[in-house]
């Protein structure tokens, strides 16, 4: 659902994630992806990129990447070829909203010089996975506190029935004015981050105020959800 949604909004594409066999092909590729980094992360051995390459891991992690490469293509392929008509941002705009993509396609820098197809793709790569993956972490992770705790849940339930009214959707207007239930959707992602952690490549040494110290290219993370649940 949360697929469908962000491909609808960033991309003006209408997916069918929850039926279509070849949308969940990517929602697989895009778990076997998080679950072999994380795993290459944590195997001191995989950190070669020869022994990873050459073990069976290595070539589960190529497979699923052409899956996922090969579904962002598809999305900024069929938007070139319903461009190639409209060469001028300013004729498009005229006729819809720009969403997402169009943006990347039209951008231009200081030189004139548009993304390459590589950069493109990145783009689109990382809006596709983070605009999905944490919308339904953090959605899962709501209801299960939900589940847990009934009488917040109760009292969510009676501020959204005051606010719907006799209606049956929320309008975007609605949002602000859910107190309650905004703070039990924070609550939830304090405690259960969808985005556990973040990491960063040292570009130059760090010493701590107790001497020891990090070298350059060591790679440092932040581990979100183990601030929360130690202290
Ligand atoms: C509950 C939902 C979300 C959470 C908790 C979340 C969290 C985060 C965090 C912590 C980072 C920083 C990572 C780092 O600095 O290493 C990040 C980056 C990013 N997020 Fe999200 N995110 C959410 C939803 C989304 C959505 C819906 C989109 C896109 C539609 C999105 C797009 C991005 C992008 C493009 C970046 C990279 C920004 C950069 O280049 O520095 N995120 N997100």
């Amino acid at each position: 659902m949360t697929l469908d949604s962000i491909m609808k909004c960033a991309f003006s594409y209408q997916s069918n994630c929850q039926n279509d066999s070849s949308e969940s092909e990517y929602i697989k590729a895009v778990y076997e992806l998080s679950y072999l980094a994380e795993y290459r992360f944590r195997t001191f051995l995989f950190h070669s990129d020869l022994i990873f390459n050459l073990s069976p891991y290595g070539f589960r992690f190529r497979r699923a990447l052409r899956t996922a490469h090969e579904h962002t293509d598809n999305v900024i392929k069929q938007r070139k070829a319903s461009l190639k008509k409209d060469t001028e941002l300013e004729k498009v705009k005229q006729k819809r909203h720009l969403d997402f993509l169009d943006i990347l396609l039209y951008a231009k820098d200081e030189n004139g010089q548009g993304l390459s197809d590589e950069d493109l793709r990145a783009e689109v790569d990382t809006f596709m996975f983070e605009g999905h993956d944490t919308t339904a972490s953090g959605i899962s992770w709501t209801l299960y506190c939900m589940a847990t705790q009934p009488e917040h849940q109760n009292k969510c339930r009676e501020e959204i029935r005051e606010l719907l009214g006799g209606r049956n959707t929320l309008e975007w207007e609605d949002l602000g004015k859910m107190p309650y239930t905004t703070m039990c959707i924070k609550e939830s992602m304090r405690l259960y981050p969808p985005v556990p952690g973040v990491a960063r490549q040292l570009s130059s040494p760090v010493t701590f105020p107790d001497g020891r110290s990090l070298p350059k290219v060591f790679y440092v993370v932040t581990d979100i959800y183990k601030m929360v649940h130690t202290l």
